[in-house]
């Protein structure tokens, strides 16, 4: 790579997310278990979740969602010089999802591509990442993804976990070129006293697939809400306030935050912690449910679809999930 290049800070130059058109609603749900559109909804905010169907291929919604972040970029796809997907659980523990997202996008060099896991915070990881390589390491242009097919590792006779999720693509190209969308500061961070907050324990090497019956519920996502819930609105107020301060504003000055999206409660008292009124806040998990590292590019998307952004608009991201990993990035239209 070429470090002689002096590049300004990066950009996020394009912008694509892709659902399944399968929904689930509530009501649905009702039938599988012992659940009500009332709890999820009070408890959650979420109405329906798109997930993909039995045979469906769950990174094709990676592919789909990179050539709309390609094609709104107006950068060529063999201009990309690294591919960074994250993910929870990929398409295959070996070799997972990135290399097969890059054959299907048809790319015509060898580039690195890698997958990342970081939880729910996958994606700000992952934009940090880039904007850091860009930054000190002379990329140009890095393709991010967040993929997640999280209905295929659901327990679905599981209350507590399968009425949360859905599944879904967002990506976007960060370069080191473009007008607009300027990253002015990113973070991640990682509380290290709690890796199991969430987890999906089966397949890995501690519990091999080998071993375990399959039915076993170690092989299906679990966690402990209540304490996601807390420090999910700590975690990422304090990643907020630390971009906000890194890139010399207040609060006050933004104009649009799009959080991770879990759970409305949680946004709620995030927006609450932070003084911001939820008419700054993006909101869509009604729709989606939460889809993991998919949901921040999916919101950012659907905001700009409605021409939400207005040119030197202040846009926050912020996320927390599993790992207690969490991030932010501040990124001025
Ligand atoms: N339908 C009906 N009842 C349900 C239910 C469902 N889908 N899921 C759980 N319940 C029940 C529980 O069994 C419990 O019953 P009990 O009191 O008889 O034991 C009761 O509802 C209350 O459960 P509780 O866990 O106290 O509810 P809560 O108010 O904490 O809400 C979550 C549960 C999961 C919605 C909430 O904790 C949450 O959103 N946490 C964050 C989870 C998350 O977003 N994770 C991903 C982050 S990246």
């Amino acid at each position: 790579m070429d470090n002689k290049k002096k590049p300004g800070l990066p950009k996020m130059v394009g912008i694509g997310a892709s659902v399944p058109d399968k929904v689930l609603t509530n009501k649905d749900l009702e039938e599988l278990v012992d659940t009500s559109d009332e709890w999820i909804t009070s408890r959650t905010g979420i109405k329906r979740r798109h997930v993909l169907r039995e045979g469906e291929d769950p990174s094709s919604l990676g592919v789909t969602a990179s050539e709309e972040a390609i094609e709104t970029s107006q950068i060529d796809k063999d201009e990309i010089d690294l591919v960074i997907t994250a993910t929870n659980v990929s398409d295959m523990p070996i070799p997972g999802s990135s290399p097969f997202i890059v054959r299907d996008l048809g790319l015509s060099r060898d580039i690195p591509f890698f997958d990342l896991k970081a939880g729910c915070s996958g994606f700000l990881y992952g934009i940090d990442v880039a904007s850091n390589l860009i930054l000190g390491n002379g990329y140009e242009n890095i393709l991010v993804i967040g993929l997640e097919a999280l209905s295929r590792v659901l327990d679905w006779e599981d209350r507590s976990t399968c009425v949360l999720f859905g599944d879904g693509a967002g990506a976007a190209l960060v370069s080191s070129d473009g007008g607009g969308r300027t990253i002015l500061a990113s973070t991640m961070y990682g509380d290290p006293t709690r890796p199991e907050l969430i987890n999906l324990k089966g397949g890995g090497t501690r519990y091999p697939p080998a071993e375990g019956d399959p039915d076993d519920r170690r092989y299906f996502i679990d966690m402990e809400g209540k304490g996601v819930f807390k420090s999910a609105v700590n975690m990422m107020k304090k990643s907020s306030e630390e971009v906000i301060g890194r890139a010399d504003l207040k609060l006050s000055d933004v104009d649009l935050i799009v959080p991770h999206q879990a759970n409305i409660r949680i946004i709620r008292q995030l927006a609450k912690s932070l003084g911001v009124g939820m008419s700054k806040v993006a909101v869509n998990l009604e729709e989606y449910a939460n889809i993991s590292t998919a949901t921040i590019p999916l919101a950012l998307r659907e905001v700009i679809d409605n021409d939400g952004i207005r040119s030197g608009d202040l846009v926050l991201m912020t996320a927390f999930g599993a790992g207690a990993a969490y991030g932010a990035v501040l990124v001025e239209w």
